[in-house]
Parts: structure tokens; C-alpha cells; sequence
């Protein structure tokens, strides 16, 4: 039985994180803090209905309308639903050993699931779903795609005991029901990739007990509302069209994990808020239209993974040179296109756990720093489209080992040192342009001050050393 149910288990650890147990097969979260009179069993996957136990019997009508409005008139068959054993429908009896539906799921979500599918012509979500009292988890995958509808309001009107709503890649179309903000005891609600328009409701702010919210790929306009979920620990609105400023109320939500507002139209600065989120691992705020400079409090995001500001014009400004320091922890770096100045800062290459750089598409200049190959564990450093200049400060075994993930064409006098063994391996079509540096002299300027030159480009550049500002500079310029 196992296999059967891994993936659904898969998907769902992936739609909430680890907010689910380590409970076998069930979608039904942790009944913790639940008025519920249902007795408590092991959930195995099947209802496992005791000799003489029987289906609560307006419950069992409901079932019949909700099956029957997806096209799965089969199940009108079954003398009682809850010993239909078919995967997507749970029941659990009370203390009189009558049963009641717990969770119904719909959808294919693997080629090895078997919730029943939906007719994709005729489906809708039948209203005798509040008939269900005791449903914790309501569930519908890829059903009504092909007959678009909106969200049913009167899902508003299912039980307090609801805990998870899934209506995922599901076809809904128009406004999310401001009704939804009255299931309170919502531990999970995911909308992901429907056609939802108009604005996330203000109600939504009701449901405390939130941990999981995805409102990710559909067209929602207007402003993050100023919502504080005290466990939440993932909120995902990528992929939508919200406005104005993120809110500094994010910075209450302080069980934060991942936290992705990517590819929308938020505006402004990043609110300080955000530097006291000490659980949250991914940050991804790329394609946005906020502004910089670049805060410092990112060091403080003591967990932090993964950061993505990618694509926001946050420029022209420098990375601080400080400003990853201490990040043990920080694996993946995505500040592309984001028009930053100045020098790449040496920290960069302390930065232990570092798997992933991009850099790209910005106006980085002077050199790579020496510290970049101290970088052992990147798999993919992306400097390219920038104005760095001088040698490549690589080994032979780095560049063999990012190969075409090592990106560094289309700066201004990039060149490798000779018999380096860099020529034979920079990858001719990702890493072309570059000669090799050919060193002329060393010389003193003024006192203890020594230049190293080198030609590039048919310019001669030289570096001060012992001066605060090492970095290359063309001689013809002085
Ligand atoms: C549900 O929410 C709406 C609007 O948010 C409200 O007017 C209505 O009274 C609520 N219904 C119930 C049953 O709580
Ligand atoms: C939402 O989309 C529907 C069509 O699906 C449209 O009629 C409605 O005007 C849109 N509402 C908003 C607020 O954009
Ligand atoms: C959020 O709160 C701020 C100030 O606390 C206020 O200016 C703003 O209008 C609020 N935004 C929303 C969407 O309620
Ligand atoms: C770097 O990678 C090696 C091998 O994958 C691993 O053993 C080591 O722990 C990694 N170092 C860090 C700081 O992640
Ligand atoms: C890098 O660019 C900044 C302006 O953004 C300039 O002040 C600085 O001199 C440049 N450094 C080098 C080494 O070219
Ligand atoms: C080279 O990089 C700069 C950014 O530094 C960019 O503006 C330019 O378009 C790039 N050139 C090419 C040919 O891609």
C-alpha cells in the first residue's frame, strides 16, 4: 500500500513544508487544540468501518451530491460511503460508532493516485459540501479545469473544523470569497496557479491558526494586506500582480520559513521588519519593482538558504562590503540584474556553504577578488555582463568543475595567467573573449607603493598594492 500513497505524501510535505506529521497517508492535519467528538484512531488510509458501524446518513447524501457533481456517479452505488474503501474519501467514527467524512480529495496527482477524477466538462463543487461538519480536509487537484468557475462562497459556511483547503491548478476564476476569511481554523489554504483576480482579502487575516499560504500564479491586484500570522511559516504570493509596498507587518509573522513575493509589482524599500524573521531559510523577492540601497539587516536573517532579489532595480548601488558576513548558512545568492556599482566585495568568498553565486547583469568592476577561490563548494558563479577586469583568480580543478555553470563573458578585461591551464578549460562559447594577461614589469610608484601591469584589450592596467583600493586601473586613463 505504501507506494500507492507516497507521492500524495510527497506533494503534500511539498505544499506545506514539514507543517504536516509524520503521519501515514492522510492529508488531515494535527487535530491538536480541535473541539472534535470523533474518536480519535490510526489513520491507515481507508475507512475501517467496525462490523455494525454505518455512515452518518445525511452525510452519506452529501457524499452522493458531491460525487455526482464531478461526474462520479459510481459512488451512488455504494450502499455506504465510508466502506467504499475508495482513496479521497476519509471517515472517522464517533463514540457511538457512527461515521463521519473527514476529508474528500479530488485529482490526479500521480499516475499512481487514485482520488477520483473530475469530469472535465460538467464539474462543479457541490453546496452539499457544508453538509459535512466534521470535513477537515477538502481537497481538489486540476478538477474544474475545463470548466472554469469561481471559488464557491458558501466554503465560507463549512465547519470550524476545517484545516485544510486545497484548490490547486484547479481552473477558478474571479475574486477569492471574502467569506473564506471565516474558516478560523484553517491551518492550510492553497490556491495556487487558478485565475484569480481582485485583491487578497482583508478577512484572510482572521484565520490566526494559518500555516501554510499560497495564493502563488494567478493575477490578484491591489496591496498585500497588513496581515500578522503568528505560526505561519510559509507564504507564497509569487507570481501574481500585487502593488505598493510589502508590509511591515511581515516582520510579525514570526515563524516565517519561506517566504516567496517573486515576480509581482511590490514597490519601495524593504521593510526593517523583515530582519527579525530569525527562522526564515528562503527569501525570494526577484522581479519586483523594489528599491535599494541594499539593507544590512540581511545579516541578521540568522537562518537564511536562499536569497533571490533578483531583477529589481535597486541600483546604482554597492554591496556593502559586510553585509553577508556570518552567513554560515547562505547557499544560494541570486543579485542579478539589479544594477549594483562598485567592487565585489572579498566577504563573498568566505562564505562557506555557498553553492550558487549570480552576479550577473550588474556593473561590478575592478577584479574578482582572490578570496572567490576559496568558493570550494560553488557549483554555479555567474559574473558575466558586468565590467570586471584583470586575472581570473581561479584554479584549473574550479573551472573544470563549474564548466559551462561558470559564466564570465562580456566584462570589460577579464584574462587568465599563462600556463594557468585556464585556456584549455574556459568553455569556448560561454567564456570567450579573454586573453591571456601578459605581465610587463613590477615598478615603484612614490615610495613602497608597487604596480603590477598587465595588457588586456590593448590597454596597459596597473594595481597599487598596499593602498585601500587594489583594484586594477587602466594606465591610459592616468
Ligand atoms: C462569513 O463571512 C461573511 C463575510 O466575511 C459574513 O458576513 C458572514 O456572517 C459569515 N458567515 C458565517 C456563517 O460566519
Ligand atoms: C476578474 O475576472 C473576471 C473574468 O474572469 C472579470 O469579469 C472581472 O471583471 C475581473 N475582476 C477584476 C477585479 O479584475
Ligand atoms: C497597513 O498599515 C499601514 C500603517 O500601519 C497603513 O498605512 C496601510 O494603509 C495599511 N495597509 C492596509 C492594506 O491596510
Ligand atoms: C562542501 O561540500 C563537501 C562535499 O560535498 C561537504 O562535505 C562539505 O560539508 C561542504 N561544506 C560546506 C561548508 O557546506
Ligand atoms: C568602480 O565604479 C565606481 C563608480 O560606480 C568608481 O567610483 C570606481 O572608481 C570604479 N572602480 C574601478 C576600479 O574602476
Ligand atoms: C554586456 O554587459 C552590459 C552590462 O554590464 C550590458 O549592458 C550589455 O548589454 C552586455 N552586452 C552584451 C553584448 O550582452
Amino acid at each position: 500500500m505504501a507506494p500507492i500513497f507516497s507521492p500524495l505524501l510527497l506533494f503534500l510535505s511539498f505544499l506545506c513544508f514539514f507543517t504536516l506529521g509524520a503521519m501515514p497517508f492522510t492529508v488531515i492535519m494535527s487535530d491538536s487544540g480541535v473541539p472534535s467528538d470523533l474518536v480519535d484512531g490510526p489513520q491507515n488510509g481507508f475507512s475501517m468501518n467496525k462490523d455494525g458501524a454505518r455512515t452518518d446518513a445525511r452525510e452519506q447524501e452529501a457524499v452522493y451530491d458531491i460525487m455526482r457533481a464531478t461526474g462520479n456517479d459510481w459512488a451512488t452505488e455504494i450502499p455506504d460511503v465510508c466502506r467504499g474503501r475508495w482513496h479521497g474519501i476519509e471517515c472517522k467514527p464517533d463514540k457511538d460508532n457512527v461515521y463521519h467524512v473527514v476529508s474528500l480529495s479530488f485529482g490526479a496527482l500521480s499516475d499512481d493516485t487514485a482520488f477520483p477524477t473530475c469530469d472535465p466538462t460538467r464539474s462543479h463543487i457541490s453546496p452539499s459540501i457544508t453538509k459535512l461538519p466534521y470535513l477537515r480536509t477538502l481537497f481538489f487537484y486540476r478538477c474544474l479545469t475545463y470548466n472554469p468557475q469561481p471559488i464557491p462562497s458558501f466554503l465560507g459556511h463549512l465547519g470550524p473544523t476545517l484545516q485544510t483547503l486545497v484548490l490547486r491548478e484547479n481552473g477558478h476564476v474571479g475574486p477569492i470569497p471574502i467569506e473564506l476569511g471565516n474558516l478560523t481554523r484553517l491551518s492550510v489554504l492553497d490556491l495556487h496557479k487558478n485565475n484569480l483576480n481582485g485583491s487578497i482579502p482583508v478577512s484572510l487575516g482572521r484565520i490566526t491558526g494559518l500555516r501554510s499560504l499560497d495564493l502563488s500564479g494567478n493575477t490578484l491586484t491591489g496591496s498585500i494586506p497588513n496581515f500578522t500570522f503568528p505560526i505561519l511559516s510559509i507564504l507564497d504570493l509569487n507570481q501574481n500582480l500585487l502593488m505598493g509596498s510589502i508590509p511591515s507587518s511581515i516582520g510579525a509573522c514570526h515563524a516565517l520559513i519561506k517566504m516567496d513575493l517573486g515576480h509581482n509589482r511590490l514597490a519601495g524599500p524593504l521593510p526593517d521588519s523583515v530582519g527579525g524573521l530569525k527562522s526564515l531559510m528562503l527569501m525570494d523577492l526577484s522581479y519586483n519593482r523594489l528599491k535599494g540601497p541594499l539593507p544590512m539587516w540581511i545579516r541578521s536573517l540568522i537562518s537564511l538558504q536562499t536569497l533571490i532579489l533578483k531583477g529589481n532595480q535597486m541600483g546604482p548601488t554597492p554591496i556593502p562590503s559586510d553585509l553577508f558576513d556570518g552567513m554560515k548558512g547562505l547557499m544560494t545568492l541570486i543579485l542579478s540584474n539589479m544594477n549594483l556599482h562598485g567592487p565585489l566585495p572579498a566577504s563573498l568568498g568566505r562564505l562557506p556553504s555557498l553553492r550558487v553565486l549570480h552576479l550577473d547583469g550588474n556593473n561590478f568592476n575592478g577584479s574578482i577578488p582572490a578570496s572567490f577561490r576559496e568558493l570550494k563548494n560553488v557549483s554555479e558563479l555567474r559574473l558575466n555582463d558586468n565590467v570586471l577586469m584583470g586575472p581570473i583568480p581561479f584554479g584549473r580543478e574550479m573551472v573544470w568543475r563549474m564548466r559551462r555553470k561558470l559564466r564570465l563573458y562580456n566584462n570589460s578585461g577579464l584574462c587568465y595567467k599563462s600556463n594557468s591551464g585556464l585556456e584549455d578549460n574556459l568553455d569556448s562559447s560561454f567564456n570567450s573573449g579573454f586573453g591571456t594577461c601578459e605581465y610587463i614589469h613590477i615598478f615603484t610608484l612614490r615610495e613602497d607603493r608597487v604596480s603590477l601591469s598587465y595588457t588586456m584589450n590593448n590597454l596597459i592596467w596597473y594595481r597599487i598594492h598596499h593602498s585601500r583600493n587594489s583594484n586594477l586601473r587602466p594606465l591610459t586613463s592616468k
